[in-house]
């Protein structure tokens, strides 16, 4: 009854997987009982990630690679079928900061963050959206920002491309609804290497991190299992009259600005 898990035999995709949001995404999916298909670049880090899920009686396989590339996306949604039988839903939460002023930014990488960010989540949803279609109840959450809304110094590119998903998002929701729902989360500062890497582009990152926990309402950084925890809600029956929406997860951030 009450100890029913939530996402018993089904199955996800998980990018960004091997750390940070991803990786407490993926351990809080297989407690609720789903089979998972993880994409990240290390495969240590990867190989430990499903030892963890399978010491907690969970079925994991890491598939190792650069999300940019078009290809590699086919290679999940052909694991999700080979290993699992099925897919039945897709978390985004692979990303990349691309710092730079818009004067300093080489535009290569302006592109690179482009094709991590928005690129990749087009070409994983592409190969996705057949197998999605087959399946009664499919639900896909993408990872932005509230950098969608909000400027950040020397974030031009990763801001421009959070927003561009938000666009994405819907418009996905619109194309395949009613048989899949798409939503977008849009975290505050989290408390993941991501944050640290980000605030070095503040003049005084370590007062950046601090300050970014002390300046939501709640007076904390996120952690990645609060934002576990809004995916799980979004992919699962709960969630069940929800699509092309955006949640805002950041401790009250925007609410202040
Ligand atoms: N931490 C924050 O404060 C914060 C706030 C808002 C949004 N986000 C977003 O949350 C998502 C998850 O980040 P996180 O905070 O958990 O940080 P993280 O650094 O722990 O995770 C980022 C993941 O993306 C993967 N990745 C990056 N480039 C890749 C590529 N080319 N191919 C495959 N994988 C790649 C990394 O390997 C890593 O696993 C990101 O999309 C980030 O933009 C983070």
């Amino acid at each position: 009854m009450g100890t029913e898990k939530k996402l018993q035999g089904k199955t996800f995709i998980i990018t960004g997987a091997s750390s940070g949001m991803g990786k407490a995404t993926a351990l809080l999916f297989a407690k609720e009982g789903a089979e998972l298909v993880l994409s990240g670049r290390n495969l240590d880090r990867g190989n430990k990630m499903v030892s963890e899920i399978e010491a907690i009686g969970g079925k994991a396989i890491f598939i190792p690679g650069d999300v940019a590339e078009f290809k590699y996306n086919q290679a999940l949604v052909e694991a999700a079928l080979q290993y699992f039988g099925k897919l039945d839903g897709v978390v985004f939460h692979a990303g990349m900061l691309g710092l730079g002023a818009i004067t300093e930014l080489e535009p290569s990488l302006w592109r690179k963050t482009f094709a991590v960010n928005v690129d990749a989540v087009f070409f994983l949803l592409k190969f996705a959206i057949p197998e999605l279609l087959k399946r009664p109840s499919a639900s896909v959450v993408i990872n932005t920002s509230i950098a969608a809304y909000k400027s950040f110094p020397n974030h031009p590119a990763y801001c421009s491309s959070k927003a561009a998903l938000l666009a994405f998002s819907k418009q996905s929701a619109v194309e395949y609804g009613p048989s899949i729902r798409v939503n977008s989360i849009c975290p505050g500062p989290v408390d993941t290497p991501f944050i640290h890497a980000s605030a070095s582009a503040f003049p005084d990152p370590a007062k950046a991190v601090e300050n970014a926990g002390k300046n939501t309402l709640l007076q904390r950084l996120g952690q990645p299992e609060d934002v576990a925890n809004l995916c799980l809600f979004l992919v699962s029956a709960d969630s069940s009259w929800i699509t092309g929406s955006a949640f805002t997860i950041d401790g009250g951030v925007l609410a202040k600005s």
